[in-house]
């Protein structure tokens, strides 16, 4: 049967020294997600070619900013960065608050359900900097040019939104994600698998695309020692601000291999009816389904800038 949707209304809260990752209770009763056909369509881009956009980076800080401002003032804004963090971790680290069904990391609701959250999330971002076209930037972390493994600098320099104290220094980053990531299948081709399997895995399986490129970056941005509450930790990642543009390159990457010959998304109705929850914009919680994600143009209204994809060139 498919899964979901989770009640916000029955948070089993953990005991110490467990996070609590309970969200706020909603106001009202989630409503359904529907197209949000009054936004404009928009273009998600690389990091490496925004860095001459002074107006984009500036307001990409000023959303977090406001996100931060809002974590402060109104603690229980499901809007403010501390609860998007609470979010990710409610779903994604033990323990599973809303119940062990809600687990979103493993198998094939990975990147649906990651999806969600990057939608929802970067709606919020729109709304923090009063501008409805903004978009996310992705990290092109899977592309050959070593610079591209780098932290995206906007995200290193320590007076901005973006940055937090809380990874390893920029050039440990950077030697692990050259050597992590190279010798990986997903780019090498080396034992690829040939079939809608091999880069996103099966049910109860994690693909390559979770395992190794996600997982190397998280690994290699967080430092993996006490306090380790960094992208090391999946109950803490969504605090790092670069965790967003990190899963938006993941997203882009389902999105290009999908475009690939012979791949797709499963087509069970328990994979597509399956609901999950989401705060919105408005603060408002809302209810959308896996088939309302699986074509992000058209019903999320958003789209990748193209960059050289040499994983997928290899793939076809
Ligand atoms: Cu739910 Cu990269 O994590």
């Amino acid at each position: 049967a498919p899964i979901g949707p989770p009640n916000l209304f029955a948070c089993t809260t953990p005991r110490p020294p467990q996070p609590n990752c309970c969200l706020p209770v909603p106001s009202s009763r989630p409503s359904a997600f529907a197209i949000n056909s009054s936004t404009p369509l928009r273009t998600r881009r690389a990091l490496q070619n925004v860095l001459q956009d002074a107006r984009y980076l500036a307001r990409l800080n000023a959303a977090y900013t406001r996100l931060r401002r809002l974590e402060r003032e109104a603690p229980n804004d499901p809007r403010g960065l501390e609860q998007q963090r609470k979010l990710h971790c409610a779903f994604c680290s033990e323990p599973l608050v809303y119940g062990s069904q809600y687990n979103m990391h493993g198998d094939w609701f990975f990147l649906p359900w990651h999806r969600m959250l990057l939608y929802y999330h970067e709606r919020i971002l729109a709304w923090a900097t009063g501008d409805v076209s903004f978009a996310l930037p992705f990290w092109n972390w899977d592309s050959d040019a070593a610079a591209q493994k780098a932290l995206p600098s906007p995200y290193a320099n320590t007076t901005s939104a973006l940055y937090t104290a809380r990874r390893r220094a920029a050039a440990g980053i950077q030697t692990r994600l050259q050597r992590e990531i190279t010798r990986d299948e997903l780019f090498s081709g080396i034992g690829s698998v040939t079939g809608p399997d091999d880069v996103i895995g099966t049910a109860g399986n994690r693909g390559y695309l979770e395992g190794y490129g996600h997982g190397a970056v998280h690994n290699a941005v967080g430092q993996e020692q006490p306090p380790h509450r960094d992208m090391g930790d999946l109950a803490w990642a969504g605090y790092d601000p670069v965790f967003y543009a990190h899963h938006a390159n993941v997203d882009r990457m389902w999105s290009v291999w999908r475009q690939l010959p012979g791949r797709s998304d499963p087509t069970s109705a328990d994979f597509r009816n399956s609901r999950f929850v989401f705060y919105d914009e408005n603060a408002n919680a809302k209810i959308i389904a896996v088939s309302d994600v699986l074509d992000h143009a058209t019903n999320l209204r958003y789209v990748y800038e193209n960059v050289p994809n040499s994983w997928a060139r290899a793939r076809r």
